[in-house]
């Protein structure tokens, strides 16, 4: 029989693994300029009192990190495809794991950045970015999301986007969930000139 491994050895594998996953999630961080930082309860709960009771088309929530608000949008829209993108390999993996063991069949979660997914299907669109991110985000919105789809963004503006609503998050610092919608089509070249 092969000897069993010392408790001291466990230990300092144990260390050692959790040290490169936080190494991972700190250097995706620095690349992608937002740390895996869930919403806090309160801005999940105005995010929630935000949301429009009915959606046409796929919800995303760009940038979902370790999964929580994708499995509260499944379980808001059982009838809608969820998609949580994420690129941090850390939370991607953990939400993926969260999204499997609650066996929603309308939420998956993929590993891909969130300026290649595809919006044009897109009723519903939930984040908590950054502003440079937002201001990107915004370009290709007014491109490629349908009209009348829904962006639900926690703190940060959508460029220069009026928003249709403000829910306060009540955190004491004047924090708000911002809603837009996306406007009617314009002229093809007023819509792809912007
Ligand atoms: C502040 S967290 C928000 C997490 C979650 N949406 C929430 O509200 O609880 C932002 C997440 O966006 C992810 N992110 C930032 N830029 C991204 C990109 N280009 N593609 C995919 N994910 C990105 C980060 O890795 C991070 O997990």
């Amino acid at each position: 029989m092969a000897p069993s491994p010392e408790p001291g050895t466990l230990a300092l594998l144990a260390a050692a693994v959790v040290a490169a996953g936080a190494s991972l999630v700190v250097l995706y961080t620095l690349r992608l300029g937002a740390p895996p930082w869930p919403s806090s309860p309160r801005a999940r709960h105005a995010v929630m009192a935000a949301l429009p009771a009915q959606v046409e088309g796929a919800i995303l929530e760009l940038g979902c990190g370790w999964g929580g608000l994708a499995l509260a949008l499944a379980a808001r829209y059982p009838d809608r495809p969820v998609v949580g993108v994420e690129l941090s390999p850390i939370p991607w993996a953990v939400a993926r794991l969260r999204a499997w063991a609650s066996r929603r069949k309308n939420l998956t979660v993929r590993r891909a950045d969130l300026h290649q997914v595809d919006v044009a299907r897109a009723g519903l669109i939930v984040c908590y970015l950054h502003r440079e991110a937002m201001t990107r985000l915004a370009i290709r919105m007014r491109r490629e999301a349908p009209p009348g789809a829904v962006v639900v963004s926690n703190s940060f503006g959508l460029g220069d986007w009026t928003p249709e609503a403000r829910v306060p998050i009540g955190d004491g610092f004047g924090g708000v969930v911002l809603v837009y919608r996306v406007p009617p089509l314009s002229p093809p070249s007023a819509r792809y000139n912007a």
